[in-house]
């Protein structure tokens, strides 16, 4: 999904206004970016944005801030937006979650989207999936008490993982599905990403776990 080295990229990211060029400086002060004090919730690993971008439509009540690794992925996420339509609950940053803690005050978040994250597939790769121990006790740093952390993927082997993950951490599970386009309850309102819509359209199972901060 990286594309490097795309002309004019930092430009366009520099300039448009849902982009925060230097999140750390907001660490604690969020409700300042959206003047506001509503819920902040954040999807890691965002790609080209298509759930979050849905999810603050729906959503004028909770803010959202979208996080990518790549800007040659990101700036793909701030093409496909309508200029002429204002989503002022939504901002994107160009970043790496393995230092999320740098940019979000413990307890700021009230919840995180993992969305087909990276499998990884190689163990001795395993500390880089978003949902091992230590991505999951980064996240606790910054999660309100008791906060969600939702994760959707169609990689058996990585949602396997990700159930023994939280195990040794301090998540608990909440609600599981072993084929959420099938699942009533737990598909209600879903929002398919890009990942989800390709994948489920060529006959994957699509799972998904949610886990809640324990304190
Ligand atoms: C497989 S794509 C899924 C994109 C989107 N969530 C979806 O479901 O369509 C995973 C994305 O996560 C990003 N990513 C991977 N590791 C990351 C990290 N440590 N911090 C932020 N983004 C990351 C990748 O660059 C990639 O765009």
């Amino acid at each position: 999904m990286r594309l490097r080295n795309i002309p004019g990229s930092e430009e366009v990211l520099n300039n448009c206004s849902y982009v925060i060029n230097k999140p750390k400086e907001h660490k604690g002060r969020w409700f300042n970016v959206f003047q506001n004090n509503n819920p902040i919730q954040i999807e890691i690993g965002m790609g080209k944005g298509k759930f979050i971008v849905e999810m603050a439509k729906k959503n004028p009540q909770i803010n959202f801030v979208g996080i990518e690794k790549y800007s040659s992925v990101l700036l793909r996420a701030v093409q496909k937006l309508d200029m002429l339509e204002e989503i002022s609950n939504l901002r994107f940053i160009c970043f790496d979650a393995k230092e999320i803690d740098e940019i979000f005050e413990v307890e700021e978040i009230n919840k995180i989207f993992l969305n087909f994250s990276d499998p990884w597939p190689k163990d001795r790769h395993s500390k880089r999936r978003l949902t091992s121990k230590e991505y999951l006790n980064r996240y606790e740093k910054i999660i309100e008490k008791y906060g969600i952390l939702e994760f959707k993927t169609d990689n058996k082997i990585l949602f396997d993982f990700s159930l023994e993950e939280y195990k040794e951490s301090n998540w608990i599970l909440l609600e599981v599905s072993f084929d959420l386009h099938h699942d009533l309850k737990m598909n209600t309102d879903n929002i398919m990403t890009e990942y989800e819509q390709k994948f489920s359209e060529m006959g994957n199972v699509i799972y998904k776990m949610i886990l809640k901060n324990k304190e």
